[in-house]
């Protein structure tokens, strides 16, 4: 395993040439294909896919269904309401964005950002197939949304982060893009404790949803430097504690998936 360390571009470009090809490759009646998700199995997470919603998806087409790799539910966070705007970080085949416009309505709006070409093909294909006019996909960085300011009353984002060279540009994005009173419901992969800079050097492992995951500490700090008030990280499996109030924790990393939530404030 090498030790360079690895430049943004780098990291963008292993990530995003991971995705395209599992969007390049993915047909639905092949559910062994289904595994190429987030999370590498040769890795030993297993955190990833459709299973992990706690709504209904047989209204879904299994070219939605099938190309979910996300590592939780932020719809079930989101508490979402009809004529809300709607911005989905790395939206992927679109699964989140599809349940999202299903709850905001025809006169919400849902965005969907992702920076890979083949993602944006197949989730405008599944757009057309469902037909939901309020759903739209654009092409652009986390980092840099292509998104206007004050304009989003909810960002939703699904096992991506993670995977971001910049986290800080990210929250600070999401600020932005974000009315005053707007909030951030987002699952994702996050650690207590830091991978070694080796680990963090395996392109493979980080596009895999592993070794870009960040401890909680260091993660709600960001947040909070954003601007973000009522700043919560969960893990998903244990919601009793906010792991955004604890002490940054010195041992090696140990991943889990995690609700993350947080408010601009200005209401
Ligand atoms: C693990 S998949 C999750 C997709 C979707 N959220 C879901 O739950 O199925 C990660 C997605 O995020 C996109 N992505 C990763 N990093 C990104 C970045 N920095 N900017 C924009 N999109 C990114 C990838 O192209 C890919 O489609």
């Amino acid at each position: 395993m090498t030790s360079k360390t690895r430049t943004n571009e780098e990291i963008l470009e292993a990530v995003q040439d991971r995705y395209g090809r599992i969007a390049q490759n993915f047909q639905p009646e092949l559910t062994v294909l289904n595994n190429a998700s987030c999370c590498d199995p040769d890795t030993g997470a297993d955190c990833c896919g459709s299973d992990l919603y706690d709504v209904d998806l047989s209204q879904l087409p299994a070219d939605v269904t099938g190309l979910s790799l996300g590592c939780g539910d932020p719809i079930a966070i989101a508490s979402l309401e009809p004529g809300q705007t709607v911005l989905d970080l790395g939206s992927g085949g679109g699964i989140d964005c599809f349940l999202a416009a299903e709850r905001v309505g025809p006169t919400g709006h849902v965005i969907g950002v992702d920076m890979t070409p083949a993602m944006l093909e197949k989730a405008n294909r599944n757009k057309a197939k469902l037909g939901v006019a309020q759903v739209e996909f654009r092409q652009g960085q986390i980092e840099e949304l292509p998104v206007e300011n004050d304009s989003v009353d909810v960002i939703i984002s699904n096992c991506v982060i993670n995977l971001s060279p910049d986290k800080t540009a990210v929250f600070h994005e999401a600020f932005r893009v974000l009315k005053p009173g707007g909030r951030l419901a987002v699952s994702d992969m996050v650690t207590r404790g830091k991978f070694t800079p080796q680990e963090r050097a395996d392109m493979s492992a980080w596009a895999g949803c592993i070794t870009g995951a960040e401890d909680v500490a260091e993660m709600a700090a960001w947040m909070r430097d954003a601007g973000f008030a009522q700043v919560a990280i969960q893990k998903k499996e244990d919601l009793s504690v906010n792991l955004a109030d604890v002490a940054p924790h010195m041992g090696p990393a140990e991943i889990f998936s995690a609700r993350i939530t947080a408010v601009k404030p200005g209401l």
